[in-house]
């Protein structure tokens, strides 16, 4: 189905399902411990060996030599894959860095070997008897040094710079003036679950249960790794112990499994161990990041630039860091640029929100520097601010932008017009307490998403797609939605996710996966109604789905009974024409506030309060998009005061590479947070009339506490993490 815009009224309207704050189907799986994740696959293959990767021990260079011998005799050993002896390996489209290393080595802790043996310890103890001799490089690992050699990315997704009118004049001639410089640091996605694979072969066709966001984009790269036919490997990912973008692609663990369960001839599972991932797999890029506003005295934005250095390895893509000043706030001289450098640090990639989330953190900063400049308000000043159309292209409309609404409802409910303006003023004690503000902000992409809808003969409804459930609540809306086509309540659907043999799905990544993947089950019980009508001799648009029937004027059948004869399947793909076309601009709204104390004598941050106001769509399940906003409004506390890969400039490796040293925030550190969100419909995004909203909860909730705590202290800190060693 091709969807046209605006969105007619269509089933999804009656919010008998959708809408809903349903509790998670799948719920009670996750809790008691049933649900099956990549690693625990123990029935499905039984007599699983284990693989245990090793890691370059070094940045960048070659393998001079590597003796697996004493590993092949350890106790236990089945096989030792290296590069030397997998057989020609191609390469996927989506990694930079090859998964196995050899002889070049191009980032600390690539894999170089994978040892199989019969039990997990054996392998780690084989492990430790591969040698690798190296002969290292010179590395380059500090983006402050390389920032001058930094280029204009080239990538087919990497994003252009920009121009509308003329920054240099309108900057230099703005009353008021503001240059400053960010610095956010590289930071990893931290998730519980380790990536992890279990796979085995059935002649020349691969199996790999693994933890995937992106099952047919993980498909399609093992197969051109492995060098074999799309068609030979399947790809099964039912449950993900969260993401954030780090299970995007295809990693080591999935490959060195099917590599290893070749050379072993058994299932060979694969979990990268902790300490391993934060310098094997990918990493949110640290950015420099020089924002310059100029406004007149009335507070009017004339001039916005904002410039953007990021490293990462040869061929690595840009953290898209302006994407959101380009759209964000009015003012007619503009300009943006992106520069990468080159950096033999692992590969930098997408983390929850890429682009936005880091560019938030410094504009929004930026944003409150200019506010006290300007002697206004800082919500004021956003309003004020505010843009109806793409600000480059102004024949460009917001398919719906509620962003004043946002600002004016947070600032009421929060209670922002009691804040003292002047910082440093308010005092409980030892604690000094502040209140910060920023804006939300993450744009809205539609993907192409497939399902298959069948009614059996029982008169139960099967959803099946290859769209994951990493934490999100994928089966729950899924459920709803079909539920609401089909008038079938919840118990008698059964959702099936996360298989290469169903539909290929959006997947989950871009805060796209909700409102696309909805949108294909939309789709594919749009095509089951018309079979279940013309069964039962009824016309679909003049037919009712409720309650289990099938309605039309007075007349009412069962819905059952149009499977009587045998199951009946409505399968499609829903395309999108692009909602970021030429007419409109798909993006979400938002408005943080935050409240902190800041200990005057140790500098230690405490968030105590926190609100969100949104405005994102129809919200499908407000009780699980509630729960993905305070996801993120907890990764933006962690991102304000703790996240930060430290790079060891000597070695070339993240030194904090496990659960111990990077810090992310745990209970103790989350306060009250409060989320509400705009009754809105987006009949340009979908049929749902959805968007996006599981990285908009993160996207200016670091630089909300960032404002707070200046606010709080009259301590400007431009460096994230805002450590307390930058306080005192
Ligand atoms: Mo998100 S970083 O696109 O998983």
């Amino acid at each position: 189905m091709k969807f046209l815009t605006p969105a007619t009224t269509n089933p999804i309207d009656r919010m008998r399902y959708v809408g809903q704050p349903t509790n998670r189907i799948d719920g009670k799986f996750k809790t008691t411990g049933t649900a099956p994740y990549a690693y625990e696959h123990h029935k499905e293959v039984p007599n699983a060996a284990q693989g245990f990767v090793v890691g370059a021990g070094i940045a960048k260079g070659r393998i001079a030599s590597i003796d697996i011998e004493a590993a092949r005799r350890a106790p236990g050993v089945l096989a030792v894959v290296t590069a030397e002896n997998a057989g020609k390996l191609g390469k996927g489209d989506m990694n930079t860095a090859h998964l196995l290393a050899g002889p070049n080595i191009q980032h600390y802790h690539q894999a170089v070997a994978l040892v199989v043996a019969e039990t997990f310890e054996q392998a780690r103890a084989a492990a430790h008897l591969v040698k690798v001799n190296y002969t290292a490089q010179k590395g380059r690992f500090d983006l402050e040094a390389e920032k001058g050699n930094a280029v204009k990315p080239t990538g087919e997704q990497d994003p252009p710079d920009t121009k509308t009118g003329n920054f240099a004049r309108g900057f230099e001639t703005s009353p008021v003036k503001l240059d400053a410089t960010y610095h956010t640091p590289d930071q990893s996605h931290a998730m519980m679950e380790p990536h992890a694979s279990t796979a085995f072969w059935e002649g020349d066709k691969v199996t790999v249960y693994t933890s995937n966001q992106m099952i047919a984009w993980c498909r399609s790269d093992l197969a051109k790794t492995l060098a074999i036919p799309k068609e030979k490997v399947r790809v099964v990912s039912p449950y993900v112990g969260g993401g954030f973008g780090s299970k995007l692609f295809l990693r080591a663990d999935a490959l060195l499994a099917a590599l290893g369960a070749r050379a072993a001839k058994r299932p060979v599972k694969v979990s990268l161990h902790r300490h391993l991932i934060f310098n094997n797999t990918t990493h949110r890029p640290a950015t420099i990041q020089r924002i310059r506003i100029g406004a007149g005295r009335d507070g009017r934005i004339m001039a916005i630039g904002h410039e953007t250095w990021n490293g990462n390895l040869p061929k690595g893509s840009a953290e898209t860091a302006t994407g959101q000043t380009r759209l964000l706030y009015a003012g007619a001289d503009r300009m943006t640029t992106t520069r990468v450098a080159e950096l033999d640090l692992p590969e930098g990639n997408a983390m929850r929100a890429p682009g936005e989330a880091p560019g938030m953190m410094a504009l929004e900063i930026a944003m409150d520097e200019m506010a006290e400049k300007l002697n206004m308000d800082p919500v004021q000043f956003r309003i004020l601010n505010d843009t109806k159309v793409d600000p480059e292209k102004p024949i460009r409309k917001f398919s719906e932008r509620r962003y004043i609404e946002c600002m004016r409802m947070g600032a009421d409910k929060f209670g922002w017009a009691k804040r003292n303006a002047k910082p440093g003023q308010v005092r409980e004690g030892r604690w000094l307490i502040g209140h910060g503000v920023a804006s939300a902000f993450r744009n809205s992409p539609v993907m192409k998403s497939g399902a298959r809808v069948k009614l059996g003969t029982d008169g139960r409804v099967t959803v099946e797609t290859d769209m994951t459930d990493i934490g999100t609540g994928s089966y729950t809306i899924i459920a709803q939605t079909t539920a609401e086509m089909l008038g079938v309540p919840l118990d008698r659907i059964d959702v099936r996710l996360g298989d290469s043999d169903f539909p290929a799905s959006a997947g989950s990544g871009g805060q796209w996966g909700a409102n696309s993947s909805t949108s294909g089950v939309y789709a594919a019980c749009v095509k089951l109604r018309e079979q279940i009508a013309a069964k039962l001799g009824v016309k679909e648009a003049d037919a009712e789905f409720v309650d289990g029937t099938v309605r039309v004027g007075g007349n009412s059948q069962p819905l059952a009974k149009a499977a009587a004869g045998g199951e009946l399947v409505g399968e499609d793909t829903i395309e999108f024409s692009g909602g970021l076309d030429k007419k409109n601009q798909l993006s979400t709204f938002g408005a943080h506030f935050v409240e902190v104390a800041v200990d005057s004598v140790t500098g230690e941050t405490r968030v105590r309060r926190m609100l969100a106001v949104c405005a994102a769509g129809r919200i499908l399940n407000p009780m699980q998009a509630r729960s993905q906003v305070i996801g993120g409004m907890t990764m933006g506390i962690g991102g304000a005061l703790m996240e930060h890969l430290v790079v060891d400039k000597r070695l070339g490796f993240f030194a904090n590479h496990d659960m111990a040293t990077y810090e992310v925030p745990v209970h103790a550190d989350v306060p009250h947070q409060e989320v509400i969100f705009l009754k809105e419909e987006d009949e340009i995004a979908s049929p749902m009339k959805a968007k996006g909203i599981g990285e908009l909860g993160l996207c200016g909730v670091a630089a909300a506490v960032a404002n707070a705590i200046y606010n709080a202290t009259g301590v400007r800190v431009r460096e994230y993490p805002i450590t307390l060693d930058k306080l005192i």
